[in-house]
Order: C-alpha cells, then structure tokens, then sequence
C-alpha cells in the first residue's frame, strides 16, 4: 500500500506521480488497477456526482459515505479524504473530530483541507492524521474571490502563497495540492518544499499531478478548464450505449435467444 511515507521518499528521488479524484468504488477499483497511486475523495463530488453548482453544499456525512466506498475499491492506492466546506473552518476541535472520521469511519489513510489553516494542519499531523494541504486557488472561497481565478498572479499574491505553503509544510502537512498558479510559481514553491507538490493547472513543474476524474474520462457536457486533458470520451460512449438499448428494446431485438433462458 502506498504511504505518505512513499509520498516524502518519492520527492527526494525526483520521482513524479500521478494523482485523481474517484467517488464510487468501481471507480475506485479501475483507477487502482491502473496504477494510480492516490486517490482523492475530492468535495467536487458535489459538482461532479451530485450535480451542484459549487462544492459549498457537500456535507460531511456524504463525504464519508462515498470515502467508504472509495476505500473499499482501493487495494494499493492511498486514499485522501477531502474536508468539506464549514467542517473545519468553524474551530479546530470540530476540525480535529471530522478528520478524525475520514481514518475512523471512511477508510482512509489522510486528509486534505483548503486553505492556509496552519494550527489544524499541526493539531491533525501530531495527532496522527496526514494531512495535503491546499492554498492558492480554493474553490470553497468561490464567493470571496468572486469566481475561479488563477492565484498568485501579483507579486504580493506570490509571496503570499509562497509564506503559505512554507507555514503548512513546517506545520507537518505531507503534501500539497497547487490548483491554478502561474507554472513559474509552482516551480518556485516545489523547488523551495521538501514535500511534494500536486498540481491542478499548475503547469509541468510540480512533483504530481491531479485532475477530477470525470474531466479525465469526458464524463461532462460542460467545457473543461483550459488545464484539463480528457484522456477518453465516455459521455459519447455511455450516450451510444444508452441509444442502442432503446433501439433494440424498442425494435424488439432485444433480449435475443442468447439472453433468454429456456
Ligand atoms: O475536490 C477536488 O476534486 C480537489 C481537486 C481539484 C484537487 O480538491
């Protein structure tokens, strides 16, 4: 199994890895079949599985329900469970309780939360829960920031981001997810972090990389994010797949003699 251990040990041999979100355990399964050694329990589950317009109204409990799911299907792969809006903004100690529940109900073996939350990221690490952490472009400040905007643009947004980073790391987190930074700021905060960085419209710098699962597969009618790459079409084979069953139940051609029992 893949540890945050991997994880330190993989930086200092340069070595890069890949990282995707996944949401049900078949998912789960295919993705750790292929070798993929993380998996985030991503709050886009809200938009992606869910059908929200922002990850704001995930709650903890459907998070957990789906982590369980995840965790199920992932033999090797380590499982990251991401802390949803308000179940850890509020105080540490409800902080420390719901990451607590990704390792005790969910099945997981870290956490991530947004943010530059330093104090939670040493209260979780020396309790014994790994956490990523995630600065930059936070999709649950969506309100604040007036919209998704790429991060770190300003010399002071840099510098910021840079003391972010900086601060989460000294805090014990194991890793951390940059999500749209200029590239030349991300190589400049891997260069800088012992830890890995993640990146998500990071550019190529960073020590992994990691895009939602259903823009990988096409999954979504909606344009991609210019930093997506959909590796397959599987909105057009499902939408095929689909027509031709109607067709055949329709015309009458199916169930056939082969899938009928005599
Ligand atoms: O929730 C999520 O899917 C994420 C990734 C975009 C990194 O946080």
């Amino acid at each position: 199994m893949v540890t945050v251990q991997d994880l330190r040990a993989w930086k200092s041999e340069g070595r890069r890895f890949a990282m995707l979100t996944a949401y049900d355990y078949p998912t789960a399964k295919i993705l750790d079949e292929a070798g993929i050694p993380v998996l985030l329990v991503g709050d886009t589950l809200a938009e992606v599985v869910l059908g929200y317009d922002t990850t704001l109204p995930v709650t903890m409990d459907a998070m957990i329900h789906h982590c369980q799911a995840v965790s199920r299907g992932a033999k090797n792969a380590l499982v990251v469970g991401d802390m949803p809006f308000l179940s850890y903004q509020a105080s540490l100690e409800e902080g420390i309780r719901n990451a607590g529940r990704y390792l005790k109900e969910g099945g997981a073996q870290s956490v991530k939360f947004e943010g530059p939350f330093p104090e939670l990221a040493e209260a979780l690490s020396t309790r014994g829960i790994p956490v990523m952490g995630h600065p930059g472009l936070t999709p649950q400040s969506v309100h604040a920031f007036g919209g998704y905007r790429v991060q770190g643009r300003t010399e002071d947004a840099a510098l910021r981001l840079l003391d972010h980073a900086a601060e989460l790391e000294q805090a014990g987190i194991f890793a951390l997810v940059l999500e749209c930074v200029p590239m030349e700021l991300a190589r400049e905060i891997t260069q800088k972090l012992s830890i890995p960085t993640i990146g998500i419209g990071a550019g190529p710098h960073c020590d992994g990389q990691v895009l939602v699962v259903n823009d990988l597969l096409g999954l979504s009618d909606r344009t991609p994010p210019k930093f997506v790459k959909r590796y397959a079409n599987v909105r057009e084979q499902v939408l095929d797949a689909a027509a031709a069953f109607r067709r055949e139940v329709e015309e009458g051609s199916f169930p056939d003699d082969e899938h009928s029992y005599h």
